[in-house]
């Protein structure tokens, strides 16, 4: 009886339309199937306004920014925002203990100071496209369970002609876990210069203890700008190369925000799982979330001794450091939230509903009972999987290492072919610099080597230990195996010719197999690399295949069972649009959380005596001096933060949070510690994204930067 009401109380909040805030929608669609609720809530702006191939759209002046994050245009003058921490590893790249940018903070005066920020592209959406309808007809041409393996290669055939000879980027991405499919055309650019960034103490105030949480007084913004060739089209660096003219840029409000007020964001959601089974956030709680922030842990305690002994090694694995710490947090909050917000009683009370909906239909009733086998097998390996990426390969010599698999298979070959040979040795010359040498410290990875080994040896069941390690240890006394898996390491490291970048690249000139085969370092990457590969990779790699073909079906099933609901796919790291409003919450019985924080905060955080909460001189005194501006809310303090109910994940960091009337209001960077489930289930009473408000920006960069220069670039709207 009690299950029933349950199911039925479940069913009711299932079968309703999905709450306003909640949805990653398609831009291409959000003119037509969300529109009207849309201006209910407060847009003002037409269809066309939002997207529009044919004429400008607030689509043209979001950009894909870096290696995961989203910015905006905000000048006719090709000036880019993003957060803090996407631009944060050019920054650092940036700096010398000398000329320390990341701590000290940088501003050009005028467009002759920008930085060339190497490495660095940013990529517009030129348009986007159904071709569901294409796919389905290729893909019939396969068996029915594999379908799904053969989109990746069908979805290259069908974009090809998109890119029209390399103009631009076109692939297509599968939504729906693969029951529609859209063609995404992108138009990247590459040469990217710094502008400005306030200090590390402003762009990362609160470090990795505020992370995740509010209420939050970070300032995590940094500038950039576009240049191109003189017909305005992508082009390599360039001193000639001149600033972007944008089809669209953001004028920037500061009229400020309100409880209550329509919110907006576009961006580039990277992935969600909203769909994940009861089975596989139990798998999450249980085993894959703990033995990941267990690694993690370790390998950013032992990084940080370096950094913080080191200021050349600080600014060498800052970036590192910060992406590791980033998600470790997330980790360790995504357990506590899917435990605390009920995420397994929820999904399973919703596929009880499903299972009984779909009792009649075979092909629906027994996908649970099939994927459940599967997970039985995948959780006696999954750990093993997730100790060799983030334990074994957290070491940056064994990752490396690692990377001559495929030069080694190649010398095998009887008949090796000289030119594969070559080209793969030039892939790990340049890793070596890219990769290897930009993050190798010694000492700290050293131990991470020792460490990681450490925990494998004893978390990961014996019997799948590779050969190498079960004769190591055969060795070791009792209570003495730390003292030899020391000394292994250390041999390890101090005979390698990785290390030794002359040697090494002497090798890679003329690769031989022998030298291969003697490296220890090399040996020990592939020891575990191969008893992974050869043992245990099949079981991951059916598991995964099984999901997913679940996903396709489980997905398919529901919205059968649900034919009026608007449905919005999963993030892919394709442009997305939420809305919803600026909104304060409840955290917890008797607690109340304001939708803003105000520059007081800071001074209430400050704390000298942590690096985290260390606050400017210069921003004391623009505090004493009440040396505002024009950047005061009504209330006569400078907002720092504020709170919007908006659906975003992380590829979302620095997407422009706009108003009504598409007004630049915020940036976007981060989520609340209260819905670190959301990425599994959207929890619409908790959800929340913490954004920087426009005015803390414009006031660090006027009145801290004194880049007056970059206001007077941008249309204010007052
Ligand atoms: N949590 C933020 C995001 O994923 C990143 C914040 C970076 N700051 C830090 N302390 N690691 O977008």
């Amino acid at each position: 009886m009690k299950k029933q009401i349950l199911t039925l109380i479940t069913f009711i909040a299932f079968t309703i339309t999905t709450f306003a805030d909640e949805g990653m929608w398609l831009p291409l669609l959000v003119g037509q199937k969300n529109y009207t609720q849309m201006t209910q809530m407060g847009l003002k702006l037409s269809p066309q306004q939002l997207y529009d191939i044919n004429n400008a759209s607030i689509k043209d002046a979001v950009i894909w920014f870096g290696g995961g994050c989203t910015g905006e245009v905000i000048s006719n003058e090709g000036l880019v925002l993003t957060n803090h921490h996407c631009g944060y590893d050019a920054i650092a790249t940036l700096s010398t203990p000398e000329n320390n940018r990341l701590a000290n903070g940088f501003w050009a005066l005028d467009k002759s100071q920008e930085l060339p920020a190497q490495g660095l592209s940013v990529a517009f959406l030129v348009r986007m496209e159904d071709v569901t309808e294409k796919m389905l007809v290729e893909l019939a041409k396969y068996p029915a369970d594999s379908q799904l393996f053969y989109a990746q290669k069908e979805g290259e055939k069908i974009a090809k002609a998109a890119k029209e000879d390399g103009k631009y980027e076109a692939f297509v991405k599968d939504m729906f876990k693969g029951n529609q499919f859209y063609m995404f055309v992108m138009e990247r650019y590459t040469d990217i210069r710094l502008v400005g960034t306030p200090p590390e103490s402003i762009g990362k105030f609160g470090g990795d203890t505020d992370n995740w949480m509010w209420p939050r007084h970070t300032g995590d913004f940094s500038i950039f700008r576009i240049y191109t060739n003189s017909n305005n089209k992508p082009a390599a660096y360039s001193a000639s190369n001149v600033p972007f003219k944008p089809k669209k840029y953001f004028p920037v409000s500061l009229k400020g925000v309100e409880n209550g007020d329509f919110a907006m964001i576009f961006g580039f959601p990277g992935r969600t799982n909203r769909y994940e089974t009861s089975m596989g956030v139990k798998l999450a709680i249980e085993q894959t979330n703990p033995a990941i922030v267990k690694l993690r842990t370790k390998r950013l305690q032992l990084m940080k001794e370096q950094m913080d002994a080191n200021t050349e090694v600080r600014l060498q694995l800052a970036s590192r450091y910060a992406q590791i710490a980033n998600y470790w947090k997330y980790y360790i909050g995504q357990t506590e939230q899917l435990k605390h917000n009920k995420v397994y009683e929820r999904k399973f009370a919703e596929e009880e509903i499903f299972k009984n909906w779909g009792a009649t239909n075979p092909s629906y009733t027994s996908i649970f009972g099939q994927l459940e086998k599967e997970y039985d097998i995948f959780k006696k390996y999954n750990k093993h999987q997730v100790y060799l990426g983030e334990g074994i390969r957290g070491s940056i010599l064994v990752a490396y290492a690692s990377a001559f698999l495929d030069l080694e298979k190649e010398l095998l070959k009887p008949m090796a072919d000289t030119a594969k040979i070559h080209a793969l040795a030039q892939v790990l010359k340049f890793r070596h610099t890219s990769f290897y040498k930009a993050l190798y410290n010694k000492e700290s990875d050293k131990e991470i080597m020792v460490a990681t080994l450490e925990m494998y040896y004893n978390d990961i069941d014996k019997a799948q230990h590779p050969e190498m390690l079960t004769k190591l240890m055969a060795k070791a006394k009792k209570g003495k195996e730390t003292e030899l898996i020391n000394k292994t390491i250390e041999k390890i490291v101090s005979k390698t010719i990785i290390t030794d970048s002359v040697k090494l690249f002497k090798f890679l000139d003329k690769p031989n197999l022998k030298t291969i085969q003697k490296d220890p370092a090399i040996q020990y990457a592939f020891a575990f690399a191969k008893n992974y590969n050869n043992n245990y990779k099949k079981y991951i790699d059916a598991f995964n295949f099984a999901n997913a073909n679940f996903g396709n079906k489980y997905m398919k099933g529901l919205m059968e069972m649900q034919p009026n609901k608007y449905f919005y796919p999963d993030a892919n790291s394709t442009m997305r649009c939420t809305y919803g409003n600026i909104k304060d919450y409840s955290p917890k019985d008797a607690v109340h959380y304001s939708h803003f924080t105000t520059l007081k905060g800071i001074m209430e955080k400050e704390d000298p005596t942590s690096d985290e909460f260390v606050v400017p001189t210069k921003l004391k005194e623009l505090y004493k001096n009440k040396d505002y501006g024009q950047y005061a809310g009504k209330d006569g303090e400078v907002p720092v933060g504020f709170l919007t109910t908006n659906d975003i994940t992380g590829g979302n960091s620095g997407s422009p949070v706009i108003n009504a009337n598409g007004e630049l209001i915020g940036t976007a960077f981060d989520g609340n510690w209260e819905a670190m489930s959301g990425d599994i289930a959207f929890d619409a009473q908790f959800k929340r994204t913490i954004c920087v408000d426009i005015r803390y920006t414009l006031f660090i960069i006027d009145k801290l930067g004194g880049a007056t220069n970059l206001i007077k670039e941008m249309t204010l709207i007052k």
